[in-house]
């Protein structure tokens, strides 16, 4: 066996930049905010935010209404920071009362888009009266300051607003996601001990209907805590119904005063806990506070997508994840902006529907996932093409990293060559955009670019000394306000998972890259590193060289184990809409390979598949690919969001 090599490898050379469009960039809330404060370029705002505590409060005073004053910006103790302590605050205050004060209140805040095609816009003013009711009605149920509450709900805006009536009153929401099974929401009700459920009857979901309150009627039989059940009536037909427990959302709400009184919370209370199943072990609860996390979330949406008063914003994540939780409902709503909803699949009932939803609703910035990017590369560029999009002017991009020909082609595609690409690096524990380009970076494809201005992004060897231009472990040197303030009830997990590696220094347990001009490559979760012949390769660089051929729409790598060279790799692609698998392609991929990245990376084996099995927020699972391709025991895969994926792996030829 090879001698193992430490360092990971960087085999993926990126050379195209695109300079920011400069009208765009003189008119960004960045560069205003940089003048106001005499500073000319990125790096001049970089250097000038390593001061985290004067940057962070300047922020806190343009973008928070606190009910009393904080003392101290920062209390570091680690792993645990406070932020703003002795401040008073809610931040519902900040995303729905005090717009009641301006003309802000006739804005709409969401517009929703059934997947049935039916629209209604929310503004400002119904979502603070439903929300108050909700609250009311939460009240009624004796729900109090610091109870949790679980929301089993789809992509409707009833979602924010049991979201938001939480807060008003100080519980805190577990939001879990409507595709989880009634025993995951069960596990996740149990962990937490919520008093209280809110969920709805059904919901549309690729033509079909999902019976969600059968299925919360199943989580019930396992959630011992659960003492009432709010349900949102969607579409009326009859539900089963069990009596001084089940209460319907527009019986208890019409009972309710439209006036509540928002709980004035102290500055760190929590806000929500939000499960993350990771891609192993039992899911982590982690815990977000109030002031804290309003000032990063909104700070990031109003620097990084630039959001202004004529915007209209369609985040297309769903709100059962962070992303959701931090810039569908949060965010937007201190900021203000007029929010699209979005019930129903990406490509239903036709191919184009997003393009066509993105010309009606006049969208102007759109932020969705590599995975959903990748789908639409699969079924062809005539979807976009049909649409100009001429409202669009930034694109977004999270959850994995971005091939830089997935990158290239939402670029060409979507964005007609005229809107940036901001790939936010980040993760439900940071809560909000870590490393990020704002509308004045130089974009490389593919690359997250620079740390945002506060956040002490690095990556370090083994040892823990910074290093640029060769893998290593991305971790953040500093406190952020949007960090989590640990695991609910597990402190020593806390510590152990983010904290114990290197000292006082928080662990991301992905694996990056810093270039020259420090800019960040990430190159997946450190669990999914290959081992080839003592070299440590990263998975999303074999990857994305394989989607950089322009017959792959999408590619999995995984290390079989190897007598001789540690690991062997196997690769699993999916071809673009209407190309046929062949041998001759196969050699033509691994060829491909080795041109763009070294021969030390070309696959050993390479099946075609019609999907990789993926988790339900998209990202693709290494792990359950690598234990059926080898023959191993793999475990539950109902956590997936296409499991008869897993089948195919095994048959992949
Ligand atoms: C990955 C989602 C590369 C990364 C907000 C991280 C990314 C994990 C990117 C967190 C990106 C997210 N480029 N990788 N732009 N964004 N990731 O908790 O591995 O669902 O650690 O939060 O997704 O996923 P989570």
């Amino acid at each position: 066996m090879a001698e193992e090599k430490k360092d990971i490898q960087v085999l993926l050379s990126e050379k195209r930049v695109f300079e920011p469009n400069p009208e765009l960039a003189a008119n960004s809330n960045v560069m205003a905010w940089m003048k106001k404060h005499g500073l000319n370029t990125l790096d001049e705002l970089l250097e000038k935010c390593q001061d985290i505590e004067w940057f962070w409060k300047e922020m806190a005073d343009e973008l928070l209404d606190f009910y009393k004053p904080y003392d101290k910006v920062l209390e570091w103790d680690a792993p645990w920071a406070k932020w703003f302590t002795g401040g008073e605050y809610n931040i519902v205050h900040d995303a729905l009362d005090r717009h009641m004060k301006t003309d802000k209140k006739n804005d709409v805040c969401f517009v929703f888009e059934g997947e049935t095609g039916e629209t209604k816009e929310w503004t400002y003013a119904e979502m603070y009266s439903e929300v108050n009711r909700i609250a009311n009605a939460l009240k009624s149920l004796g729900v109090k300051k610091g109870d949790r509450v679980g929301i089993y709900m789809p992509m409707l805006v009833e979602l924010p607003i049991a979201m938001l009536a939480c807060a008003k009153i100080g519980a805190i929401h577990s939001v879990v996601f409507s595709g989880f099974s009634p025993t995951a929401f069960a596990e996740r009700m149990n962990d937490c001990e919520a008093k209280v459920a809110i969920t709805c009857d059904h919901f549309w979901r690729r033509g079909k209907k999902v019976a969600l309150k059968d299925q919360t009627d199943a989580a019930m039989d396992m959630a011992k805590t659960v003492e009432h059940v709010i349900v949102y009536k969607r579409d009326g037909d009859p539900v089963s119904w069990t009596e001084g427990r089940d209460h319907w959302w527009h019986e208890i709400a019409a009972e309710q005063s439209d006036e509540c009184e928002t709980e004035r919370m102290d500055a760190n209370d929590l806000l929500y806990i939000l499960y993350t199943s990771g891609t192993t072990g039992r899911p982590k609860g982690i815990q977000h506070a109030h002031a804290g996390y309003a000032l990063g979330t909104a700070t990031t949406l109003k620097w990084v997508f630039d959001l202004q008063e004529k915007d209209v914003w369609w985040c297309a994540a769903d709100i059962g994840w962070v992303t959701g939780h931090s810039y569908i409902v949060y965010a937007p709503m201190i900021l203000g902006a007029k929010s699209v909803i979005y019930e129903g699949a990406p490509a239903y009932p036709e191919a184009d529907r997003w393009w066509e939803m993105v010309e009606r609703h006049g969208v102007t910035v759109l932020y969705t996932s590599p995975t959903a990017v990748r789908a639409h590369m699969r079924l062809g560029e005539e979807h976009p093409q049909k649409h100009a999009m001429k409202s669009l002017r930034i694109l977004g991009s999270v959850g994995e990293p971005i091939n830089p020909e997935a990158w290239m082609w939402y670029h060409t595609y979507v964005g007609k060559d005229n809107c940036p690409i901001m790939d936010t690096w980040w993760q439900t524990e940071t809560g909000h955009f870590m490393i990020t380009p704002l509308p004045i970076t130089p974009l490389k494809p593919g690359s997250g670019t620079r740390p945002f201005p506060g956040i002490s992004a690095k990556v370090y060897d083994e040892e823990g000394n910074p290093i640029t231009n060769a893998g290593g472990n991305l971790v953040i040197e500093k406190p952020w306000p949007g960090m989590l303030r640990g695991l609910y009830k597990d402190a020593e997990r806390y510590k152990n998972v983010y904290w114990s590696r290197y000292d006082k220094t928080y662990l991301a347990g992905d694996v990056t890259r810093m270039d020259e001009d420090g800019y960040f490559w990430i190159q997946g979760r450190a669990d999914d590193v290959l081992n080839v012949a003592g070299h440590r390769i990263g998975n999303s660089e074999v990857e994305s060289a394989l989607v950089s051929h322009p017959k792959v729409a999408e590619a999995a790598v995984i290390g079989k184990p190897h007598e001789l060279k540690g690991e062997s790799l196997s690769a699993f692609v999916v071809l673009r809409k209407g190309v046929e698998p062949s041998e001759e392609l196969r050699a033509e991929l691994r060829e491909h390979v080795g041109v763009e990245i070294g021969k030390i990376a070309r696959p050993d084996e390479i099946g075609f598949v019609n999907d990789v099995p993926k988790t339900r927020s998209g990202k693709i699972m290494r792990r359950v690919i690598r234990a059926k391709a080898i023959g191993e025991e793999v475990g539950d895969t109902s956590t997936l969001a296409n499991p008869e994926a897993v089948e195919e792996i095994g048959k992949a030829k």
